[in-house]
């Protein structure tokens, strides 16, 4: 971490009709530092991942990243979108394109480069998650956790300055999950800017700079994870502790 900031949210308040699915959120993610979220189903943490790339808009309040206030449109929020890699639950991969392909698209273009360059780049980073022996099958051919590692190295292959996880391995079978998390822990390790949504608290202990805990909309606290764990100061991380733990 270098105590620098890169996405910077101020008082921020999003609506869904009458929800206030956002309410008052400020937090301030620092270069190279890996902040888990997480707090009960429906407490705003997807919308929260979705706002700081602009998949969703805000009513009020700012989101900056890198110094700069969220573009609302065109080439700007274009370029931010390929500076914040996203990692969902479903891996959305293209069915009909190879592993490697899938992973080439985006720079190739989005980003108009040279695609022996990106080949290049995206046969490493493949290496770098374990399975460039798989580059040239199709999705459908490879298990959940690898699918979801090609996920990993396609937003990689953007060279994004943040990377946001939202439960990517909500939606593996248990024994996958371990090594979608390995790639996870050595991306922090290697510094990069994180933001995660999980239930895995393994991962947020080990791995997190900072654990943030959100119910109803509201950023209820936040501690550094070694002191969340042991010493949760609201009743309601509290309480969702005691259940997420005791499973
Ligand atoms: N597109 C939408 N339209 C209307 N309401 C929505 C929309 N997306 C989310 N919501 C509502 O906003 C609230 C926050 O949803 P969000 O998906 O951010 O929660 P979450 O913390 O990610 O939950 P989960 O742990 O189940 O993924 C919920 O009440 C949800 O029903
Ligand atoms: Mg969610």
């Amino acid at each position: 971490m270098t105590g620098e900031a890169l996405i910077v949210l101020d008082n921020v308040n999003k609506y869904f009709g009458p929800l206030h699915v956002l309410q008052d959120v400020t937090l301030s993610v620092d270069r190279g530092e890996v902040v888990v979220v997480i707090g009960p189903s429906g407490s705003g943490k997807s919308t929260l991942c979705r706002a700081i790339n602009r998949l969703e808009p805000i009513n009020s309040g700012t989101i900056t990243f890198d110094g700069q206030e969220l573009p609302a449109e065109g080439r700007a929020l274009a370029r931010l979108r390929s500076e914040v890699g996203m990692v969902f639950q479903s891996f959305n991969l293209f069915a009909h394109k190879t592993i490697l392909q899938n992973v080439m698209l985006g720079p190739v273009k989005v980003r108009r480069e040279k695609s022996a360059a990106v080949r290049e780049r995206a046969m490493s980073l493949l290496e770098r998650v374990g399975i460039a022996n798989q580059a040239e099958k199709y999705p459908a051919q490879l298990s959940g956790g690898q699918q979801q590692r090609v996920a990993i190295a396609r937003a990689l292959a953007m060279q994004p300055k943040a990377m946001l996880f939202d439960e990517p391995t909500s939606a593996l079978d248990p024994e996958m999950v371990g090594e979608v998390l390995d790639v996870m822990t050595s991306l922090a390790r290697d510094g990069m800017t994180m933001v995660v949504v999980t239930h895995e608290m393994g991962f947020a202990r080990h791995a997190a700079n900072r654990v943030v805990f959100m119910a109803d909309g509201q950023l209820v606290e936040q501690a550094r994870p070694e002191e969340f764990f042991a010493n949760p100061r609201s009743d309601r991380a509290k309480d969702f502790l005691s259940k997420i733990l005791t499973h």
